[in-house]
C-alpha cells in the first residue's frame, strides 16, 4: 500500500478532497498516465479525430439506448407498436430514437474512417499489432450489435434481413441447419429470436464492446500513438525522458478534439433534424411496415454499412467459384516453377486441396466464407505489410493509387449491395471482390515494390 499523503492545512477544499481520494483510489495517477502526462505526437491531423469521435458515439448510443429500453417492448406482438409509441407519444421519444438510429450509421462512418487512417499511416504495424487486433474485434462486435439492434423495431426489413442472414449459417456443412435453429431459437425468425437478440443487443454485446474499447486504449497507451509520418516519437527523448516530438494529450488534444466534436455534432444534428431516414439509407422505408412473415418484400437489402460484405456474398456464384479454382491452379503451377525450398511442394499441394474443397461444397457456403473472410483478413494486416516504411507519405507514389483503387471498389461494392441483383452488378461485384482480396493477399509482394521516399528523423509539423 502506498503511503498516505497529507494536504497542507491551508490547501483549498478541492485539493484536500483529491488528496483524500488519491489516498484510496489512483484517480490523479490514472489521469496523469493517460492524459496530462501521456505524450502524443504533435503532428496529429484531422484523421486523428475519429478515435475520440468513436468514443463519443459509443457513449451516445449507450445513453440513448437506456432511454429507449424504458419504453420499448421486446415482444413480437407489440415491438413495432412500442417503437411507434416512442416516436409519437413519449416526450422527446422521437429525438432519442432518431439519435440512436442515426448514431448507428454515424458509428460506422466514424469507425470506417478511423480504420482507413490506420491503413494509410501503417498504425497496425509493430508495435501496435494488438491495438489493431482489438480494433478488429471491436469492428466484429459492432457488426453483431448493429445486426441484432436492427431486428428490434420488428419491421419488414428487420424481419426479412434477419431471416436472410441467419439462413446463411444453415449453409455451413454438417452443423449449419442446427446452428441456424440455435441462433433463431425457432424454425423461423420469431418471438424467441427477438428476445435473444434484445438480450444480446442491450446487455451482452455492449459489455463486450466496452471491455474491448478499454483494452484498445490500454494497448495504445502502452506503446504510444503513431502519427501521419509513421515515425516513433519515443526514439528521440529530452533529458527528462519526454519525447521531443510529443505534447501532453491534456490539455492540447483534449481541446483539439473539441473541434472535431463540434463539427461532428453539427453534421449529426443536421441529419437528425432534417433527414433522419437519410433517403432510406439510415432507416429503410420498408421498415416502417410491421413485420409480416407471410409477405416477403420484393427486394431485401441490409443497411449500407453491411453492403460491401453483402455484395461479396452475392458475388460468390458457381462461376466465381470456378474463377477461384483457376486462380488457385495458376498459383499452384507458378509456385512449382518459382518457389524455393519446402514451398515448392507445400504450395501446389495446398492449391490442389483447396480446389478439391471448392468443388466439394456449394457456392452458397463459399459466399459465407468469402463474406466472413473479408473481415477476418483484416486481423492479419500487421503481418501482410512488408513495406520498409509505415506511412503512405513516404511510400512510392503509385501506392497511393493502389489505395485509391481499393477504396473505390469498396465503395462500389457497397453501392451494389443496396441495388437489386443484376448480371452487370454481379460481374462488377465479382471484380470488386477479387480486388478486395487481391489487395490484402498480394500485399506481402506489392508492399515492398518501388523505392520509398526518405523518412525524416523528426516528425514534420507546421504551426
Ligand atoms: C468503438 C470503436 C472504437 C473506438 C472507441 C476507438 C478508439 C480509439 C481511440 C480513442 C484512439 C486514439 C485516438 C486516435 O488515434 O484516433 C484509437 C486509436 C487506434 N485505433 Fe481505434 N477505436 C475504435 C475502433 C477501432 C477499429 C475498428 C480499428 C481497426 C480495426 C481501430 C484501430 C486503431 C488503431 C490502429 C489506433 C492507433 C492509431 C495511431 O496511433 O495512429 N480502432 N482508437
Amino acid at each position: 500500500m502506498a503511503e498516505f499523503k497529507e494536504a497542507p492545512a491551508n490547501a483549498p477544499l478541492g485539493v484536500k478532497f483529491m488528496t483524500w481520494v488519491d489516498n484510496r483510489f489512483p484517480a490523479t495517477k490514472m489521469f496523469n498516465e493517460h492524459a496530462a502526462e501521456y505524450y502524443a505526437p504533435k503532428n496529429f491531423n484531422f484523421w486523428y479525430f475519429f478515435g475520440s469521435l468513436a468514443m463519443l458515439v459509443l457513449v451516445l448510443q449507450i445513453v440513448t439506448g437506456i432511454f429507449l429500453v424504458m419504453n420499448y417492448k421486446p415482444d413480437a406482438a407489440v415491438a413495432f407498436a412500442s417503437v411507434e409509441y416512442i416516436m409519437r407519444d413519449v416526450p422527446w421519444g422521437w429525438l432519442v430514437r432518431y439519435m440512436h438510429s442515426t448514431g448507428a450509421s454515424a458509428f460506422f462512418i466514424v469507425v470506417y474512417l478511423h480504420m482507413f487512417r490506420g491503413l494509410i499511416y501503417g498504425s497496425y504495424r509493430k508495435p501496435r499489432e494488438l491495438v489493431w487486433i482489438f480494433g478488429c474485434l471491436i469492428f466484429l462486435c459492432l457488426m453483431a450489435e448493429a445486426f441484432m439492434g436492427y431486428l428490434l423495431p420488428w419491421g419488414q426489413m428487420s424481419y426479412w434481413g434477419a431471416q436472410v442472414i441467419i439462413n446463411l449459417f444453415a449453409a455451413i456443412p454438417f452443423v449449419g441447419p442446427d446452428l441456424a435453429i440455435l441462433i433463431r431459437g425457432d424454425y423461423v425468425v420469431g418471438d424467441a429470436t427477438l428476445n435473444r437478440f434484445f438480450s444480446f443487443h442491450v446487455i451482452a454485446l455492449p459489455l463486450v464492446l466496452l471491455g474491448l474499447v478499454v483494452a484498445h486504449i490500454i494497448a495504445l497507451h502502452e506503446v504510444g500513438s503513431n502519427n501521419p509520418d509513421g515515425i516513433e516519437i519515443k526514439a528521440k527523448k529530452d533529458a527528462q525522458g519526454r519525447p521531443l516530438d510529443g505534447i501532453p494529450f491534456h490539455p492540447y488534444y483534449t481541446v483539439h478534439d473539441i473541434l472535431g466534436v463540434a463539427v461532428f455534432l453539427m453534421i449529426f444534428t443536421a441529419i437528425i433534424f432534417f433527414a433522419p431516414e437519410f433517403g432510406g439509407y439510415f432507416l429503410e422505408f420498408n421498415n416502417f411496415i410491421p413485420a409480416d412473415p407471410l409477405k416477403t418484400p420484393a427486394h431485401i437489402a441490409p443497411v449500407w454499412y453491411f453492403t460491401p460484405f453483402y455484395s461479396m456474398l452475392r458475388a460468390t456464384t458457381d462461376f466465381m467459384v470456378n474463377i477461384l479454382a483457376v486462380i488457385l491452379a495458376v498459383a499452384g503451377v507458378l509456385s512449382l516453377l518459382v518457389a524455393k525450398g519446402r514451398m515448392k511442394l507445400i504450395a501446389p499441394i495446398g492449391a490442389i486441396v483447396l480446389i478439391a474443397l471448392l468443388k466439394t461444397f456449394d457456392a452458397k457456403f463459399w459466399g459465407v466464407v468469402v463474406m466472413g473472410g473479408a473481415v477476418i483478413i483484416l486481423f492479419f494486416l500487421p503481418w501482410l505489410d512488408n513495406s520498409p516504411v509505415k506511412s503512405i507519405r513516404y511510400r512510392p507514389s503509385w501506392h497511393k493509387y493502389l489505395y485509391g483503387v481499393f477504396v473505390i471498389f469498396f465503395a462500389i461494392l457497397g453501392y451494389l449491395g443496396i441495388q437489386p441483383p443484376s448480371p452487370t452488378g454481379e460481374l462488377v461485384s465479382q471484380i470488386g471482390t477479387l480486388v478486395y482480396f487481391g489487395f490484402f493477399l498480394l500485399m506481402p509482394w506489392w508492399s515492398q515494390l518501388g523505392t520509398p521516399k526518405p523518412v525524416p528523423d523528426r516528425v514534420t509539423f507546421a504551426h
